[in-house]
């Protein structure tokens, strides 16, 4: 028997007939080897994707280990959210592939899409339905079982902190409170890895922080992996144990926070490496992250800031 939660089980079951053909495409050179697909939620090897004849993501490589909180950062732009689209099978790649709990996108979305929750960008909620309403509308969605259905409703909410409001019309609800009932949405699947692009895009700081209050509390009591892209780089330092820092559909550098602050210099914020990857004045080299480089270029971002 399964130790997961009720209901997860069966609808994982239900993918298992997906045929086990495995990536398509060429074989390609494995900067990233999926050595250890086990320990890893999302394995993106030369991912790359082109609108026309713009390439929005470029041989991106990535590895998510699970249970971690890992930040996708970068300015608008710079190809995050076609990134998320590739890893949730929304987009398929042009070339590379990626891989979610060692399941390939393209081979088995479906068994790939039953291990996520994602939440999108834009605002997803009906206003003109209750919270309960709404979770529950994902509920059937995402096929739970009739039988422990409410229970898992009431807890999605409940993770949030929306058992109070739960029968009031979403319309009343303020905007830190319609993101949290999408986490709640999101999160009644019980999935094993959430995604969530740009989470408190629009909230006020205590929103915000309300928020990330929630989804850290949830992480820490489900192991669950998420994945976040955000253009608060406060955030980001607070809230993921890594990130990769994206610009021009490129990943410019991947580490903890501490440590990309620390090649700067004692007291660089996340801010300020930021503005040394993504900055006007980087010159490619540079962007590949020679620690000299990072200290001169410090210099600029302190100038440039
Ligand atoms: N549907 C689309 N059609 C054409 N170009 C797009 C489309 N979506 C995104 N792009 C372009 O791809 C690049 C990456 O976009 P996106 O992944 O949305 O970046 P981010 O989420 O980091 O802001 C941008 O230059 C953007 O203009
Ligand atoms: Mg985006």
């Amino acid at each position: 028997m399964t130790t997961e939660p009720a209901g997860t089980g069966l609808t994982r079951q239900s993918a298992a007939g997906g045929s086990a053909v495995e990536g398509s495409g060429p074989a390609r050179q494995s900067a990233a080897p999926a050595s250890a697909p086990g320990r890893s939620a999302v394995v993106c090897t030369g991912l790359t994707y082109r609108f026309g004849d713009q390439v929005a993501v470029d041989n991106v490589d990535m590895r998510i280990h699970q249970g971690e909180t890992f930040g996708l950062l970068g300015p608008n732009g710079a190809g995050k959210t076609t990134t998320i689209r590739m890893i949730t099978t929304l987009l398929k790649p042009a070339e590379g592939r990626v891989t979610v709990f060692g399941t390939d996108t393209v081979g088995q979305p479906m068994r790939v899409r039953r291990m996520i929750g994602y939440v999108p960008q834009l605002l997803s909620a009906d206003a003109s339905l209750t919270g309960r309403e709404n979770v529950e509308l994902f509920a059937r969605l995402f096929d739970i079982p009739r039988a422990g259905r409410k229970e898992r409703v009431a807890e999605a909410l409940s993770a949030m902190g929306l058992t109070e409001p739960a029968a009031r019309l979403v319309k009343t609800y303020s905007g830190g409170m319609v993101r949290r009932l999408e986490l709640a949405q999101a999160l009644v699947s019980a999935p094993r890895l959430l995604i969530l692009d740009e989470p408190t895009v629009g909230l006020d700081p205590i929103a915000r922080s309300d928020v990330w209050e929630h989804i850290s509390r949830l992480r820490e009591r489900a192991g669950m992996t998420v994945l976040m892209t955000t253009h608060h780089m406060e955030e980001a330092d607070l809230y993921c144990d890594r990130v990769s820092l994206m610009h021009h559909g490129t990943v410019r550098a991947t580490d903890t926070p501490e440590n990309l602050k620390a090649l700067l210099g004692p007291d660089a914020s996340l801010d300020e490496v930021f503005r040394h990857y993504t900055g006007g004045t980087l010159d490619e080299d540079t962007a590949k992250g020679g620690i000299r480089d990072v200290r001169r270029a410090r210099r600029t971002a302190r100038r440039l800031g």
